[in-house]
């Protein structure tokens, strides 16, 4: 730094989500006031920045950002007369929207401001030093001992000391939460990215999402769930609400619970579910996916839903977090910490969980033969075997991808649960490759998605489902007979598709609800590779963020 050194031991930095004005230099944070000596991160979205930026500039604070969080700077400057924690108290009575906060004021050098609203923040509690974080794996390298913050609390870091205060001003005593989560677990461990790593570490995240679930005697034990046969009979309806990659996960949950338990279910979209005002009541379940548990849209499904009446069932995979703490049941997927953006072991765990859910309730109903759940179960322990032969033909995978890098748009064809694996294949490939995607159910081609057909197309087909095996075989056929190139992936019973496509995998022949979970691994490798060969970004793909914290 010009003039020598500064002896400051305390700093903020955020990677800014734009909400508001353009990735750049001057809207990037930290914000500082007018003076430069409140600095701030944010978070979320200040709703109400408008009237707040009019108010202080017409006082005569200097904006230089386009951002809402400016605003926050600005007015811990306003309301400072010598005391920072007082200042930010004042602050929060004038916001609107979700925030987590850190303020930092160079008159008192030493400490650290956190406030949190409806986004998520963490403190981690070191030797001689404290951190705050919006997710574990930011600090797991320095700390595995956090304090959760709640929503309206106000912390006050120093070295040495962390205080927290609630709404009122009264200290709270908070409870620290040991993290088991290893280390290594966030750094990359030789792999080029953190999603071939997480790819790789399936095998290992099913084991761990199984262990202790399944007794010797093939009993299955969720004590996290608390639901007894008398409360799922009050239910009438179950509705599962998630984003993205868990909206996908979802979608076999539904699949598994009609299948198993025979109780009509609702699959939306979360933020297709806040706006549509649901029918709930007391009589329905709702079950919410989420691996980071912070999620805005699946967040405000579920506070939606609660003040109707709905109980709540959660499967995530941060233990602690926004959405752990609403339920009134929760599944933890345990995959360990997903560094990457795009989502691959956190899928596969939270399929395992909807299937344990499935045949759980399937029990409870008198739905499902102890033979049956017994079959489920052994292929579901030996999915990680499957995973692995997925793994193994990684070169082939890769060789394909290679091959048609440079096609723009990619069709992905299945039936049934085959159909949400395209989905979830179809939106790996967008997310981190930028190729234009779609999935279609297969019986729809010849409804119009067909005419997309030409010389060259790559259409990748899932046919891991017997019942529609022949089905799906003839939609091969046709979109062949147009001229695509088409990657195929089934079971080893039908190696005949060999002679049909360009190139097939051929899963161990399994029970027909696991062959998703060795099928998806295919697709995540295939979008993988397709990423690599197209030179972007894979673990930080353009405009995605892990946490999707704001609306
Ligand atoms: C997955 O690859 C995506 N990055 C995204 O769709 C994600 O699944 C979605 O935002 C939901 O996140 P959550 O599971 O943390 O709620």
């Amino acid at each position: 730094m010009e003039g020598g050194s500064w002896p400051q031991t305390t700093g903020i930095g955020h990677t800014r989500w734009a909400t508001h004005g353009e990735p750049s230099d001057l809207n990037a944070h930290p914000h500082t006031s007018t003076d430069g000596k409140i600095a701030v991160v944010h978070n979320g979205i200040i709703e109400n920045y408008i009237p707040l930026k009019e108010k202080l500039i017409a006082q005569g604070h200097r904006f230089v950002s386009d951002t809402d969080t400016e605003v926050i700077a600005h007015l811990v400057s306003s309301n400072y007369k010598g005391d920072i924690l007082e200042a930010v108290k004042e602050t929060v009575k004038e916001l609107q929207g979700s925030y987590s906060v850190a303020v930092l004021c160079q008159d008192e050098p030493d400490k650290l401001i956190a406030i949190r609203k409806n986004s998520p923040l963490i403190i981690g509690l070191g030797e001689g030093e404290n951190f705050i974080a919006s997710d574990i794996p930011a600090i797991l390298k320095h700390t595995r001992t956090i304090y959760l913050l709640d929503n309206d609390e106000v912390a006050v870091l120093t070295k040495d000391d962390v205080k927290v205060y609630d709404e009122l001003g009264k200290e709270v005593e908070k409870q620290s939460l040991k993290i088991d989560w290893d280390p290594g677990d966030a750094e990359k461990g030789g792999y080029d990215h953190f999603m071939l790593k997480e790819i790789h570490e399936q095998p290992r995240a099913i084991q761990d999402t199984l262990t202790g679930r399944i007794t010797e005697d093939g009993e299955i034990k969720l004590d996290d769930i608390k639901l007894d046969k008398e409360t799922l009979d009050n239910f009438d309806h179950i509705q599962i609400v998630a984003c993205g990659t868990a909206y996908n996960a979802g979608m076999l949950g539904k699949q598994y619970i009609e299948k198993y338990a025979r109780i009509p279910v609702e699959m939306e979209a979360a933020s297709e579910y806040r706006y549509k005002n649901p029918i709930v009541s007391d009589k329905t379940l709702l079950i919410v996916l989420s691996q980071s548990g912070e999620t805005a849209d699946t967040l405000a499904a579920i506070d939606i839903a609660k003040k109707q009446g709905a109980r709540v069932l959660a499967i995530t995979n941060v233990v602690g977090s926004s959405i752990a703490r609403e339920a009134d049941d929760i599944l933890y997927t345990n995959a360990g910490p997903e560094i990457a953006v795009a989502s691959t072991k956190a899928y596969v765990t939270q399929v395992a969980c909807m299937l344990l859910i499935a045949l759980y309730m399937g029990e409870l109903k008198g739905n499902v033969t102890k033979e049956e759940a017994d079959e489920v179960l052994a292929a579901l322990k030996e999915s990680s075997d499957l995973i692995q032969r997925a793994l193994d033909d990684a070169d082939k995978i890769k060789d394909f991808a290679y091959e048609h890098f440079k096609n723009e748009d990619m069709y992905l064809i299945g039936r049934g649960e085959d159909y949400v694996t395209a989905m979830e294949g179809s939106l790996k490939i967008k997310e981190i490759s930028y190729v234009h995607s779609e999935s279609f159910p297969a019986g729809e081609l010849k409804h119009g998605p067909i005419a997309l057909i030409e010389d060259g197309t790559v259409v990748l087909a899932v046919a891991t489902q017997e019942n529609t095996f022949e089905k799906l075989l003839s939609n091969i056929k046709e979109v062949k007979a147009r001229g695509a190139h088409v990657l195929a992936i089934t079971s080893d019973d039908h190696p005949e598709i060999m002679t049909e496509v360009d190139q097939a995998f051929l899963i161990p022949k399994t029970n027909q609800v696991v062959a998703p979970i060795p099928a998806v691994v295919y697709l995540q490798l295939f979008a993988y590779y397709l990423a690599v060969a197209r030179g972007c970004d894979v673990d930080k793909p353009k405009n995605l963020a892990k946490s999707v914290t704001v609306e």
